[in-house]
């Protein structure tokens, strides 16, 4: 086993599991003769089989896991939940706890990462039981362009994270109308909305071939978006998740029905969220106290909002920038290093 491996063991438990205090007993890592898969602690019953049968697939999957929380980190810098964690056991901690629109941002954005991640695995040749995507050619695609090229395997990469992320979800089994079971609909709805964007912003994509640049030939293939598109569309999706509540047949419905039932690209939630001002381990919020804010800002970023009220603190920082910069022929740009005080706001 190489050392690689380790570092995605800690990611695939978190992600798959998505659950509170997973064992992450450090002793669990120490990979000894068992292979893989009995050492990824976390895993549920269904995860483990695949994980045994594809197991060339498990660091794809921690990979996918990873950039899924670096973009919900990105994507959440300026807010007071901002996808950290009280409990550093776990990436998600016990924000998870509670059915909220931040938990509901969570499971998409990993189930996206997984898409994402197997998908460009298999066009890499990465994966023994995929390949380059063999999607049908569109039918507006122009008649002398090639299609063909080696493109993002978005079918396999779809269908197998739906199989391994939902297994969890799927292997349990609570009473039709209990809470448990409202959560239980609402991630599988979140992951199911995060594979679809990846799918929804997957395109086509083509290169030029041809007498010197005359392009009078082209070779197009599907293609992923970048994973900061899948991030915002998500983001987006965020802001107008839906308030679902169970109905008296045990299925998710909304809360407010004068709006559009939510589509399976949209997120859903359970549970109001708390407002992340203060610390709270039940809640999972970390709390503002110590976060950057905006003094100009009205926006979330701004310390009105990110202090809650409580007011801030005022200091001098030094930052280095680049500065100067100049144009060499040819071609690189240089630049100077200037140090520079800025004022920085910090929350009460
Ligand atoms: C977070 O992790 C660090 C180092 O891994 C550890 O020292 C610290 O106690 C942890 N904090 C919490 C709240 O678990
Ligand atoms: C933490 O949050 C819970 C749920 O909102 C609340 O009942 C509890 O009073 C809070 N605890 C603290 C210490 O603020
Ligand atoms: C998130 O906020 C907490 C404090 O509330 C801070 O300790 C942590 O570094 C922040 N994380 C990121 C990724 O900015
Ligand atoms: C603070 O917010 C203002 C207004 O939104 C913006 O113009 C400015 O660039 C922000 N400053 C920093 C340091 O982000």
């Amino acid at each position: 086993m190489s050392k690689g491996h380790l570092k995605y063991v800690h990611v695939i438990v978190v992600v798959l599991s998505l659950a509170m205090n997973p064992l992450l007993i450090p002793e669990a890592y120490i990979i000894g003769a068992q292979p893989l898969c009995s050492q990824l602690v976390g895993l549920s019953q269904g995860q483990k089989k695949l994980c045994q049968l594809y197991q060339d697939h498990m660091q794809y999957i921690g990979e996918g896991a990873k950039t899924g929380i670096r973009e919900c980190q990105y994507q959440f810098r300026h807010r007071r939940w901002n996808c950290s964690t009280v409990d550093n056991s776990s990436v998600f901690g016990r924000v998870m706890q509670i059915g909220s629109r931040e938990t509901a941002f969570t499971y998409a954005i990993s189930a996206a990462g997984v898409v994402n991640a197997v998908s460009r695995a298999c066009r890499e040749g990465e994966l023994s039981s995929c390949g380059c995507s063999r999607a049908a050619r569109p039918k507006d695609l122009p008649r002398d362009w090639l299609w063909g090229g080696c493109g993002d395997n978005l079918n396999y990469g779809y269908r197998f994270s739906r199989e391994f992320v939902d297994a969890r979800e799927r292997e349990k089994s609570f009473p039709k109308g209990s809470h448990e079971n409202a959560r239980l609909l609402m991630n599988l709805h979140n992951n199911e909305a995060g594979r679809r964007i990846v799918s929804d912003l997957a395109h086509v994509s083509c290169k030029c071939h041809g007498v010197s640049g005359s392009c009078s030939l082209k070779t197009c293939w599907l293609q992923l978006a970048d994973f900061r598109k899948v991030g915002d569309a998500l983001k987006e999706k965020y802001d107008s998740a839906v308030a679902m509540k169970l109905n008296s047949r045990g299925k998710l419905v909304q809360m407010h029905s004068r709006f559009n039932p939510p589509t399976n690209h949209d997120l859903v939630y359970i549970e109001q969220s708390p407002d992340y001002c203060l610390k709270n381990q039940s809640t999972g919020s970390l709390g503002t106290v110590g976060r950057l804010c905006n003094k100009t800002s009205e926006g979330m970023d701004g310390c009105e909002l990110m202090c809650c009220g409580r007011g801030y603190d005022q200091y001098k920082a030094q930052i280095v920038e680049r500065c100067h910069c100049k144009f060499h022929w040819c071609c690189y740009v240089k630049c100077k290093r200037c140090t520079k005080i800025v004022d920085q706001f910090v929350c009460k």
